[in-house]
């Protein structure tokens, strides 16, 4: 069950004819929601939650670490390819009688089942069956399990810092012995780079992370309300699943008495009313490097304003799909809470099943985006789009839908998009935070200019400001989360001292709510301008954002809302 579990994840990229076909070629057609390491998760809670301290500290560390590009320490100031590994206490542990050496043929063929997962690294043994829970980067891991880490640190290269090998160090067995070694190393897999097929993208895209690939909007393409697909922010926890082959696909709805339900593309697209929204996506990380720089080191990629962009989808309603495959949307039963969604390729999110069947929650499995299918990075074939929420949410390559009493057991669920105070450090209570779901008010500053006065009146904007001298045009973005639409941006362009509000530039938006991001824009004399420009939105429950950041850090630097300010000098 576990194996199957594993070629079904990880059989498309790895070169070994033991296991797996997984992915490639024509099927998409995966199931994943139990998979070995969230069934663990879920089942086990006792050991994410242990108070023993190897767990609470191989958590904190796999949170901090972030696997799969949740964290850049280099973004951080630190380059993890550079730190050496921990001394191998090589000496001690040859000569200590106790150190037990390990065959070749023992590692890669002990039953993982009855002994655990066993991997090496140089000539070292570890048994990770304990960390393999906690492992951010989900059920990768067991792929390495029985041979090297290495190959596959080669590509996530994310893990070769410190305390990756610290955190390995917890787990060492023993060492391999000397017979298997040559020039001193245990030999490796050759494996193939799951990240190989990924789309080529757009170089204008602000690259944090090439594998998976994280990669924000540029300032420029923010100003536009819709943005160009091909600019849209890109957040990949693993690889971009190939789906070669779109009529093979199908998506399974697994009902609360376990009934499953399946659909094609095709039944997607004519056997449903097709509904078209426009919405904003924002990644729960959006701003976080602002929450660095004006409070404390924060674990995570540090996006700056563009992890988050605008797009026009179509798509069936989720709850209309509900509804089809005989689920009671208009009565849910009381132990229904929660619709899980599957990727394909192992990650996973859910929203409360409230959300999930609401009419005016517009909840979409989205085929198209700007009137094009859904481009490979953003989902395709077909995505999940849940409007006024976390982008977490969104599930991208969506492969299953579970209605649950549960929330998806998923790491992106049960740990990593949540918040803590900012006194809780970086070993907080997990499972006492609820999951990110809607967002908070949210602005920042894209675009700064000084115009000359000729150059204002050429632009047209002297006359919509009433302004005939040298001025400064500011243009950003605000955005609520769950529907609430900006009513008012107040612009300071002296420290927050005295504040002017922006003009909110009018759009068509399709939806029962406003999910989509607000442009707005300030034109001002240039010699009013001292200090910084800061900028906070008002959203129509008059939620607005807090002036910094330190009362509200939380160590994974999630919902970065603070006033963005930026320094005057810049419109120079
Ligand atoms: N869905 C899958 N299958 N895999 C992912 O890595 N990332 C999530 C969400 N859905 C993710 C996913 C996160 S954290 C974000 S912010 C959004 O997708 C990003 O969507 P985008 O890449 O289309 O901008």
């Amino acid at each position: 069950m576990r194996d199957t579990a594993i070629k079904q994840v990880f059989g498309a990229f790895v070169r070994r004819p033991t296991r797996g076909t997984g992915l490639s070629g024509r099927s998409t057609r995966v199931s994943l929601p139990t998979n070995a390491a969230a069934c663990a998760f879920a089942t086990n809670p006792a050991k994410v939650d242990s108070n023993s301290a190897k767990t609470r500290r191989t958590l904190a560390f796999g949170i901090a670490a972030g696997l799969a590009g949740c964290f850049t320490l280099a973004q951080l100031g630190r380059n993890p390819l550079a730190e050496a590994p921990p001394r191998d206490d090589d000496d001690k542990d040859s000569q200590d009688p106790q150190c037990r050496l390990f065959r070749l043929d023992e590692i890669n063929h002990h039953n993982r089942e009855t002994k655990g997962y066993w991997v090496y690294r140089g000539d070292r043994v570890y048994d990770i069956t304990d960390w393999v829970p906690n492992h951010p980067g989900g059920d990768v891991i067991l792929r390495a399990v029985g041979g090297s880490v290495e190959p596959y640190w080669n590509i996530f290269t994310i893990h070769r810092n410190k305390d990756v090998y610290e955190i390995l160090e917890q787990y060492f067995i023993g060492k391999i012995d000397p017979r298997d070694l040559v020039d001193g190393h245990a030999p490796q897999d050759k494996i193939d780079d799951p990240f190989k097929s990924d789309p080529v993208r757009d170089s204008a895209l602000i690259i944090h992370t090439p594998k998976p690939c994280n990669a924000e909007t540029p300032e420029y393409d923010l100003g536009p309300y819709v943005t160009p697909t091909e600019k849209f922010y890109v957040r990949n926890h693993l690889w971009v699943p190939n789906v070669t082959d779109p009529d093979s696909y199908r998506l399974t709805i697994e009902l609360p008495d376990g009934e499953e339900a399946s659909y094609s593309l095709e039944d997607l697209r004519t056997k449903f009313k097709q509904h078209t929204i426009n919405a904003t996506l924002q990644c729960s990380g959006n701003r976080r490097l602002h929450m660095t720089e004006g409070s404390r080191s924060t674990n995570g990629l540090q996006w700056g304003v563009g992890a988050i962009s605008n797009a026009e989808w179509t798509g069936v309603r989720l709850r209309d799909v509900l509804a089809a495959s005989g689920f009671a949307i208009s009565d849910i039963p009381d132990d229904v809470k929660h619709a899980q969604f599957v990727g394909a390729e192992a990650y996973g999110a859910s929203i409360p099943i409230d959300k999930a069947c609401d009419r005016n929650g517009d909840v979409l499995l989205a085929h198209t985006m700007n009137g094009a299918p859904i481009p490979r990075d953003h989902g395709y074939p077909l995505r999940a789009l849940v409007p006024g929420t976390v982008a977490a949410r969104s599930v991208k390559w969506l492969s299953k839908v579970i209605l649950s009493e549960d929330e998806s057991t998923s790491q992106w669920q049960r740990r990593d998009y949540k918040c803590f105070g900012p006194n809780e450090g970086d070993k907080p209570n997990w499972d006492a935070a609820p999951a990110i779901q809607e967002t908070p008010v949210q602005s920042a500053i894209t675009s700064v200019r000084r115009l000359t006065a000729d150059r204002l009146r050429n632009s047209g904007l002297a006359r919509a400001y009433g302004l005939e001298e040298e001025s400064i045009v500011l243009q950003g973005y605000a955005f609520s989360g769950g529907g609430r639409a900006i009513v008012r941006v107040d612009v300071s362009t002296d420290d927050g001292h005295s504040w002017h509000q922006a003009q909110l530039k009018p759009h068509e938006s399709k939806g029962s709510k406003a999910w989509s991001w607000q442009q707005w824009e300030l034109a001002i004399p240039a010699r009013k301008a001292r200090g910084h420009f800061c900028v906070k939105a008002v959203d129509e429950a008059y939620n607005s954002q807090p002036e910094g950041f330190e009362p509200y850090y939380n160590f994974r630097g999630n919902l970065a809302n603070g006033w963005h300010r930026v320094p005057v000098s810049r419109a120079d």
